[in-house]
């Protein structure tokens, strides 16, 4: 496995590998087993396989935590390498960022709620990052988890309005065996959080069954949300939405494929969760 950190040095490589597919997984690093099951589904349909570890200062509010953002770049490398993943794009934030940015990517309408309300400027920043990534590494496809569902339909829209040529492939959220979403976050989490934040998977799983019960109405169905994360004394809600997927509109009676996304601070730590469903 060969780690590129210069934009020019991948570029030169890239010329040569004209022929071939290209996978590619943008991470911001610190890798867990979700991460790595994105690089599985890549290694199953592309010849060369390329992972970008890049803490993004972009999408990181003012207030938020890119300074102690977890990183490890050695474990991750070593990982991937386990892996027999082709190359590592790991570049500095002055590479990627020579000079102050002018120029940025704005995805409207569906940023205005969930992620994007409580986290203003977040998703430019995704955007921006991601499109810089692909103009860099120019791939053929690239992987995003659904545990960032809001994420993929940005990107999804972005590539669609854009004219990107790169095939998007969302995958499956992957968890620890008590329910709780894999996250670089999870380190943030005392022993005592890390008990409580099993009440994110256990409300969407709450919420599952009533819609499999036939219960419908989004208000109804909010209130329960809300009603179940009160059942964990750490958790405070940032949101506990029902909305059309992929365009995040809400309706009053749920149809069609539709998202449950829960943001929830256990302790210091915010936590995303999402489940989607398809209503027959
Ligand atoms: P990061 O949070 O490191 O996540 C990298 C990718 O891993 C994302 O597509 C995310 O959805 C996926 N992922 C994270 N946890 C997962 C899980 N439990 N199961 C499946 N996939 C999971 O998302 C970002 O980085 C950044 O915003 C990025 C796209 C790299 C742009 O900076």
């Amino acid at each position: 496995m060969k780690i590129i950190t210069s934009i020019a040095e991948w570029r030169s490589i890239r010329s040569q590998l004209r022929n071939r597919s290209i996978g590619f997984v943008p991470t911001m690093g610190y890798l867990h087993a979700g991460h790595l099951s994105l690089f599985q589904q890549a290694k199953q349909e592309s010849d060369i396989v390329i992972g970008s570890i890049f803490v993004n200062p972009l999408q990181f509010g003012v207030n938020e935590d890119f300074s102690t953002y977890p990183r490890d770049l050695e474990r991750d490398v070593k990982w991937l390498e386990e892996m027999d993943v082709d190359y590592v794009f790991a570049p500095s934030v002055e590479e990627m960022y020579p000079s102050p940015i002018s120029t940025l990517v704005s995805v409207k309408n569906i940023t205005e709620m969930l992620c994007g309300a409580s986290r203003p400027g977040h998703f430019d920043g995704v955007a921006t990052v991601v499109l810089k990534l692909f103009q860099i590494i120019q791939p053929d496809f690239a992987y995003f988890g659904l545990k960032d569902a809001q994420q993929v339909a940005v990107i999804n829209q972005m590539v669609y309005d854009l004219n990107v040529p790169v095939q998007i492939r969302p995958c499956p959220i992957l968890r620890e065996k008590d329910g709780l979403a894999m996250s670089s976050r999870n380190v943030y989490l005392s022993a005592e959080e890390r008990d409580e934040a099993t009440i994110l998977y256990k409300t969407l799983q709450w919420a599952k069954e009533q819609i499999e019960a036939g219960l419908r109405d989004t208000e109804r169905l909010e209130k329960g949300l809300l009603e179940q994360l009160k059942n964990s004394p750490l958790a405070n809600v940032d949101y506990a939405e029902i909305r059309h997927y992929p365009d995040l509109q809400k309706k009053k009676q749920i149809e069609g494929q539709v998202l449950i996304a829960l943001a929830v601070r256990i302790g210091k730590t915010r936590l995303i969760d999402n489940v989607i469903l398809e209503i027959k």
